[in-house]
């Protein structure tokens, strides 16, 4: 199953994350299910020991952590990681997102209301506005806004003292931001897509916290269709779980699990629908490419944005998809799971 790109307005700043993809309720779900600590974290096993390091480094010294950004496709762990951090740290933790800030005052009487330490986190950041961005720079780097009081020839510059504060920034579009922005990122961690073994492990554990009983090769059914993402590991689980509990089955076994899939219209390696579709409409409509991607948004009805953050990545890591100068191209293993024949023009 896929997470579509709604845009819904959020609350400007939140410490509970109500992520755009889930429901509210999914949404809370998913923070039962999400790992606090750094060690019960599966997966991402370069991120976790160099994180671990510059987290240490910064206790012993007692200084703020320098300012974080997360990068990599929607799901894989960004926001779960700016929590742990947070709980790793021992400070609070403030949640927004680019969109949401929409006023440099925005910015100013967040910060303003951290402690050194606390951290900020701006998930969605290359959607930040300029203006506020350019806020942003001054607190990274020094620690304070500039601002301007009064107007006309009268007005003049204030600098505001801000707290230490560390920002993490999570984004699904690194080529989105600024440089002057990621400059000022002391680290940078790109999150990829998890191996199967983590993917099952992940569902492992999250089975056992939602006490769900489930067969071994149920489970590594499951994981090989979640598109290597633990948000949408943890999501199909829910479902199997609701078709055991509706067929009357205590364990979910490999049955329920095909059961459910096949519903969902998931296939073997965890496209769905539309995946099958923006592979389809380039094979069928523009003879497997080279499209670009605003045709295939408008070919699709998707939003462009959804295309290239949401469906793109897994198709492209898969090796159905390539991207070329002029546009994207289907591949011939693609063909082979869709059953087209390949033909070559
Ligand atoms: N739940 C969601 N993501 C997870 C992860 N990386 N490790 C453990 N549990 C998770």
């Amino acid at each position: 199953m896929i997470e579509r790109t709604r845009k819904k307005a959020k609350r400007l700043v939140s410490s509970e994350e109500a992520t755009e993809e889930t429901s509210v309720q999914e949404g809370q779900q998913d923070l039962t299910l999400r790992p606090q600590k750094l060690e019960d974290y599966i997966g991402q096993d370069e991120i976790k020991k160099n994180l671990g390091i510059f987290m240490q480094a910064a206790k012993k010294r007692e200084e703020s952590l320098e300012h974080v950004l997360l990068h990599g496709p929607p799901g894989l762990g960004k926001t779960t990681l700016a929590h742990i951090i947070a709980h790793e740290m021992g400070v609070n933790i403030r949640v927004t997102s680019g969109p949401a800030l929409e006023k440099q005052g925005d910015v100013a009487s967040i910060i303003t209301n951290l402690r050194d330490g606390d951290i900020l986190f701006i998930d969605e950041i290359h959607r930040l506005r300029p203006v506020v961005e350019e806020v942003l720079y001054t607190a990274m780097e020094d620690f304070g806004i500039d601002l301007i009081i009064g107007k006309g020839p009268s007005a003049r510059s204030m600098r505001l003292k801000l707290p230490k504060f560390t920002l993490i920034g999570a984004t699904t579009k690194m080529s989105m931001l600024s440089s002057p922005l990621r400059d000022r990122f002391g680290t940078l961690f790109h999150l990829d897509f998890y191996t199967p073994e983590d993917i099952e492990k992940i569902l492992h554990r999250s089975a056992q916290l939602l006490d769900i009983k489930m067969d071994e090769d149920a489970c590594a059914k499951l994981a090989r269709s979640t598109r290597q993402t633990p948000r949408i590991a943890n999501r199909l689980l829910r479902r199997v779980r609701d078709f055991a509990e509706v067929h009357g089955r205590v364990r979910v076994d490999l049955q329920t699990v095909e059961d459910t899939l096949s519903a969902l219209r998931v296939d073997a390696l965890g496209l769905d629908k539309t995946d099958r579709e923006i592979l389809k409409t380039i094979i069928e409509k523009f003879q497997g490419g080279p499209v670009g991607l605003n045709t295939i948004a408008a070919a699709t009805s998707e939003e462009e944005d959804t295309v290239e953050s949401v469906y793109e990545p897994f198709l492209l890591k898969l090796g159905f998809l390539e991207r070329t100068p002029r546009g994207r191209t289907v591949t011939r293993r693609a063909y082979e799971h869709l059953g087209i024949p390949y033909v070559k023009v």
